[in-house]
């Protein structure tokens, strides 16, 4: 198994990406904290990988809020005696449109998830790691943070900004042990996608050289190898998962 005896977290776990992406380090053999704003996605999440014979944990937490931030670093370092491997994926997109129509409370609730709850993410992983000598971190950007997405323009610029502090923290900590990567998917079908209806998803799908969304296993599947040690040179990269998207 290709996580055995580490101890994680995720965030945003309570479903889509995040759901498949613990559910599969659970299956490696990592010992999973799930958290989520949402208590009932993320303790179904824990059900199941606990009835599938893995181990796992919730935790409600907002990557917003330093405080539970702080705490549920803590509490993987309380109850596992370390915190190996992190992957910071919660986020969402405001409602498209476009930007001298966007407002400043839409703009700052983006920034503040999906970038700035990153960036505490890290903060207080990184101090663990420092204090106990190594870790992973995956970080969970997007398409939208290599290139123009029109319409999301606080998305794009969290995701830009989650490009760079995964490349800054690789080269800051690439001496301590800590490697520290992302993933970038392109357009995935989540339960959130689906539910914008068939002719949408067929719309999607016609814009991928694929010819078809991606899934959420093969998302979870490039962030589980690079938590893993197979991918021990890698550092600093951002892994474009999104069918060739980004190459057309
Ligand atoms: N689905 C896609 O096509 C796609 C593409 C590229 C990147 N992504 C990224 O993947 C990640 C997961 O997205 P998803 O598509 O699985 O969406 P999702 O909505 O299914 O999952 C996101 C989870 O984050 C949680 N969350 C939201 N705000 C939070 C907060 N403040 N603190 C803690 N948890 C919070 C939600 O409750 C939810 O469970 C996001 O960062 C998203 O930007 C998704």
């Amino acid at each position: 198994m290709l996580l055995e005896g580490k101890n994680s977290l995720i965030t945003g776990a309570g479903s889509g990406i995040g759901e498949t992406t613990a559910k599969r380090m659970a299956a490696e053999g990592a010992k999973v904290l799930v958290v989520d704003v949402n208590d009932k996605g993320g303790q179904r999440v824990v059900d199941e990988i606990t009835a599938a014979g893995g181990t796992a944990l919730f935790l409600h937490g907002d990557v917003t809020k330093v405080d539970e931030v702080d705490a549920m670093v803590a509490f993987v370092v309380d109850t596992w005696g370390s915190l190996d491997l992190a992957v910071n994926n919660a986020g969402l997109a405001e409602t498209p449109g476009l930007m001298h129509e966007l407002s400043p409370e839409a703009w700052a609730k983006t920034i503040g998830i999906d970038l700035t709850g990153t960036f505490l993410c890290m903060r207080a992983e990184l101090r663990q790691f420092v204090a106990q000598g190594g870790g992973v971190i995956v970080n969970t950007a997007s398409g939208a943070g290599l290139k123009a997405t029109p319409g999301l323009t606080a998305y794009s610029a969290a995701k830009h900004g989650v490009v760079g502090l995964t490349r800054t923290a690789a080269i800051d900590y690439v001496k301590q042990n800590i490697r520290v990567n992302a993933v970038a998917p392109g357009t995935i079908l989540t339960p959130a996608m689906s539910s914008f209806g068939d002719e949408q998803v067929a719309t999607w799908s016609e814009l991928m050289p694929t010819g078809r969304m991606g899934t959420t296993d093969e998302v979870a599947a490039g962030i589980v190898w690079l938590l893993s040690d197979q991918s021990s040179y890698t550092t600093g990269s951002v892994l474009e998962i999104d069918g060739g998207y980004m190459q057309a």
